[in-house]
């Protein structure tokens, strides 16, 4: 039988904290891992945070609190936290009030377990617990150690303004937890059952985003489809419609939809709003039928295929990424060519590509880890080489094209560049001096002369 999370149902959030104003003249810090769900959690805590006074900073060596939010999606993500948390030793040494806190799945994943393996931890909080981060903080500055990580089956910080730090583009969380129980995977531990935002309260976000001047807001789930207002009973495509009617200026996207439920009226809506980019990441994880199965992903690849043909026939320049993993348990060479020959045949613009790793009470965690490790790394670059190949060859088809891309600032490389994205999610590269007369958030036409696996590169032209 399936070892369910354990849940608890909560008809009212607790109020953020009994004591008033707790951090005044303090500052939080927070490192955010692991995906874009908990960027906008981090900015959640931030807000709820700064309610109390904390003012945010963005080094820890001025940090009075110093908060983790991490991910536990595979071994190697909570490695790095573990390593993370060996450096920040140095800042406690430094400053003996130093509050250090760990959120997010990891959290949720080892509870107890945290707070008894590392001695610098003096808080663990779930994702929804995070109306509690201020309070916990208060008594661990009075040195005490505290944990919460109940889950919810209605939390969904509706109320909560996250404090959003960057310019141009927002993260949107429309629903939380996950159902599907993919047999890999440890989400619906982590982050519980699945709930809504209310569609209403979604919409006023995006209008309150345009007017703040964000030109881009991507609409998160882990999975998306599931999305249902009780109100309504709207359904996604009906929630993706009225954000890019409400907002018709501002560019749309969201991530990530399960293959099985990408319906033909998804499809349908993005292909009707020009506001709605181009983009889909519909993660496969493999190529042949009886590893699905097993991953319980409820779809086979003909399914899949069906999907993609129909994607292509309505909006033939859509871009598509998938993830992948391999080395599944019993994963087989046949297996593997399966997978490669899939992703040869969708032709992908990009993917996320990993090797299976083991997480405790997930279903696949007792089918044993059978594959070795160096034949799961051999898959792996296969698997990324091959799709290095693909995405080369698509963007070199680029060559010649304008792109419109949305400028995002300097580029990471080279100061005399700047980089925005195209609607395609392409990083587009583009010249940039005292003359160049456009800003950031501007949309720009730009002439692609080159390209990699990665990027496209051109000049700007006039619009
Ligand atoms: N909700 C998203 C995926 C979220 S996790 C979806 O279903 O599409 C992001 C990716 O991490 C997954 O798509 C999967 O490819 C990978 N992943 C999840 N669990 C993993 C595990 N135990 N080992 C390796 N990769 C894993
Ligand atoms: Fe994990 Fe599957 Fe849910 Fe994605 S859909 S979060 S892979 S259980
Ligand atoms: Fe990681 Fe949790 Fe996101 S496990 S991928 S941070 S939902």
């Amino acid at each position: 039988m399936l070892d369910l999370p354990v849940i608890q149902d909560r008809d009212s959030a607790p109020a953020a904290t009994g004591i008033e104003h707790t951090g005044a003249g303090r500052k939080l810090y927070v490192e955010t891992y692991g995906c874009q769900m908990n960027l906008n959690d981090s900015e959640i805590v931030q807000a709820i945070m700064n309610e109390e006074g904390y003012a945010h900073t963005t080094t820890p060596d001025d940090a009075d609190v110093i908060l983790l939010n991490t991910c536990a999606i595979r071994d190697n993500a909570e490695r790095r936290i573990r390593e993370r948390l060996k450096h920040l030793r140095y800042y406690k040494k430094r400053k003996s009030s130093l509050v250090v806190g760990i959120l997010g799945c990891m959290a949720e994943r080892l509870r107890q377990r945290l707070l008894d393996q590392e001695q610098l931890v003096d808080l663990v909080v779930g994702p929804d617990e995070y109306r509690r981060v201020p309070a916990l903080v208060a008594d661990a500055a009075g040195g005490g150690k505290g944990i919460a990580v109940q889950l919810s089956r209605v939390e969904t910080y509706d109320d909560i303004v996250p404090l959003r730090t960057e310019g141009i583009s927002a993260w949107v969380s429309v629903m939380r937890g996950c159902d599907k129980f993919c047999t890999f995977c440890v989400v619906p531990w982590t982050r519980g059952r699945e709930r809504s935002r209310a569609l209403t309260s979604v919409v006023e976000e995006a209008g309150r985003l345009w007017d703040d001047g964000f030109k881009e807001l991507t609409l998160l789930g882990q999975n998306v489809n599931s999305y249902k207002d009780e109100a309504s009973a709207a359904d996604f495509p009906d929630l993706l419609a009225a954000c890019a009617a409400a907002v018709p200026g501002m560019r749309i996207r969201y991530t990530t939809s399960h293959p099985y439920d990408m319906s033909d009226k998804l499809i349908e809506t993005m292909a009707a709003y020009d506001n709605i980019c181009k983009y889909i990441h519909l993660p496969v994880q493999s190529g042949s039928d009886r590893i699905l199965g097993l991953m319980n992903r409820k779809y086979s690849v003909e399914h899949y295929l069906e999907r993609m043909a129909k994607i292509k026939e309505l909006m033939p320049g859509c871009a598509l990424s998938t993830d992948i993993i391999t080395g599944f348990p019993t994963e087989t060479e046949e297996d593997h060519r399966m997978t490669m020959e899939l992703m040869a045949q969708v032709r992908y613009d990009g993917a996320f590509m990993f090797k299976y790793s083991p997480r405790e009470r997930t279903r696949a965690w007792k089918m044993g880890d059978d594959v070795p490790d160096e034949i799961k790394t051999r898959r792996l670059n296969e698997v990324i080489a091959q799709q290095q190949e693909i995405a080369a060859e698509i963007n070199q088809q680029a060559i010649g094209s304008t792109e419109v891309a949305l400028v995002e600032g300097p580029s990471k490389r080279n100061p005399a560049e700047w980089q925005g994205r195209s609607d395609t999610n392409k990083v587009v590269i583009f010249p940039h001096n005292e003359q160049s007369d456009y800003v950031v958030g501007d949309t720009i036409r730009v002439r692609i002369e080159r390209s990699t696996s990665a990027t496209l590169f051109g000049e700007v032209v006039a619009a």
